[in-house]
């Protein structure tokens, strides 16, 4: 029986460390080509990382240098080469080219050229500019802060619960429902899962919804997205306080999470003060609304007045006095949603907590207390304008072994932003909606 012929091993441009001194083939993009004739310098990319490579005229035949001298950016090719550590390239190797193949040939007019372009165009062209490596970087930061999440809390107890997109009613105020038809009737794209999983904790005591939620927010601002997404961890048997403990163990545990294993893409890639993110360990710093409010008016805003909600500067100004995330509770109750518990001997005040980040990213957290009072909610369903009939089943949950419960819900995208250090959220999804996006 006659041998196949040996091919050097497929391999990840990461693992190239391991393949020193080995004939190896790679598939990737030309993420650049320097031509300086008889050599020919190609910069290669394969989602795992880059790799320069360089072709010379006398170790090619003649087919294979002529491709490699008319690659276009973004063209697909399969290298064959010798690897060998060099401590100019990036990544420390180099690939000696031995043999090309042309998987597809670019069209010469790839839209994104290695030059400054405005966000705009880019955004247009969002499709592509994923394959630059910060935006690549992001992205991958982004699953591995999505795998903390899930880990932390499958680790904590907490069940995952998918919850509906498709419901028939508000979470978070009727301002912002996305409406849809559903065979006739008004259905909206869910603002959260929250409800559902004060329903599901009555079976599994502690749970967690992680998904799409909607919001059509009319602001255009660099934190708002109206497609976002949303994990909501929800406790029975438990309080305000229990709520603060779990949020800054989690919390603490993403951000040492994604440092202990992106620390190079966060440094050399995003150029982020991971000084910072070091910072980030419980326990975390907590005022009242009230002295929150204090705090305003004796800095830059002597004229804060009590009961309205904090927008982008207070959140800033108060987040900048603390070197990790500041817990902000008690809010007035009516800056708050319509399920929010409120304070003994105290009913303008409520027992919601929202979490600010530091360095100007704001509120990445909002939960807090849920009331387990019929009446209370009767009240708040013609304060808030919504229709009882829609809430009955929640209602249900008040008359059959109501207990004290809490939870909370964290932003994906605002978190994503604040741990990569991003001037906008917009940069942390693959395809971001927001106020007038729809495309690509
Ligand atoms: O404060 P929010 O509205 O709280 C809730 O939806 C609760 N039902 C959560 C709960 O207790 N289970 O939203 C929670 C978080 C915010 O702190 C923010 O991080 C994020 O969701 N968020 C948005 N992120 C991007 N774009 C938007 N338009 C956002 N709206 C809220
Ligand atoms: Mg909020």
């Amino acid at each position: 029986m006659e041998d196949a012929p040996i091919r050097p091993p497929l391999i990840r441009i990461r693992e190239a460390a391991q393949h020193d001194g080995r004939s190896v083939r790679v598939q990737g993009w030309v993420h650049n080509r320097t031509d300086k004739g008889r050599l020919q310098f190609l910069m290669l990319r394969d989602g795992s990382g880059l790799l320069q490579a360089v072709g010379f005229q006398k170790d090619l035949d003649e087919a294979a240098f002529e491709i490699l001298t008319t690659l276009t950016q973004e063209s697909a090719v399969e290298l064959t080469g010798s690897l060998r550590a060099d401590a100019r390239a990036p990544g420390g190797f180099e690939l000696g080219i031995q043999g090309i193949e042309l998987v597809s040939l670019a069209e010469p007019d790839y839209p994104i050229q290695p030059k400054e372009h405005g966000t705009g165009f880019l955004m247009e062209q969002r499709h592509l500019w994923i394959r630059a490596p910060r935006q690549a970087a992001i992205l991958r930061i982004r699953a591995s802060i999505v795998k903390a999440i899930r880990d932390w809390l499958d680790s904590h107890d907490f069940v995952n619960v998918d919850t509906p997109i498709l419901t028939p009613s508000a979470c978070e105020g009727t301002s912002t429902l996305f409406a849809t038809d559903y065979f006739g009737e008004p259905a909206f794209l869910s603002q959260s899962g929250q409800l559902y999983n004060e329903a599901t904790i009555a079976a599994l005591g502690r749970t967690y919804c992680f998904g799409p939620t909607f919001r059509a927010e009319k602001s255009k601002t660099r934190r708002h997205l109206t497609e976002f997404w949303m994990v909501e961890p929800e406790m029975a048997f438990a309080d305000l306080e229990d709520v603060m403990a779990v949020e800054e163990q989690f919390l603490s545990y993403i951000v040492q999470t994604v440092l202990a294993e992106h620390r190079q893409l966060l440094v050399d890639v995003l150029e982020r003060d991971v000084t910072r993110l070091e910072a980030i360990q419980a326990p975390f710093p907590r005022l009242s609304y009230d002295e929150a409010v204090e705090r305003l008016r004796a800095g830059d805003f002597p004229d804060f007045p009590w009961g309205e909600d904090f927008g982008a500067p207070h959140e800033t100004f108060l987040a900048e006095q603390f070197d990790r995330p500041v817990f902000v509770y008690h809010y007035p109750s009516a800056a708050k949603a319509f399920y929010m518990e409120t304070v003994e001997g105290r009913p303008e005040v409520c027992r919601s907590v929202d979490l600010l980040a530091p360095e100007g990213y704001g509120e990445i957290v909002g939960g807090g207390q849920r009331t387990t009072r019929t009446e209370l909610l009767e009240q708040r369903f013609v304060e808030h304008g919504l229709n009882r009939a829609d809430y009955e089943w929640y209602l249900d949950l008040r008359r059959y072994g109501a207990v004290p419960h809490a939870g909370f819900g964290l932003g994906l995208e605002r978190t994503v932003a604040w741990i990569c250090g991003l001037g906008h959220v917009r940069e942390t999804t693959a395809f971001p909606r927001m106020l007038e996006k729809m495309y690509p």
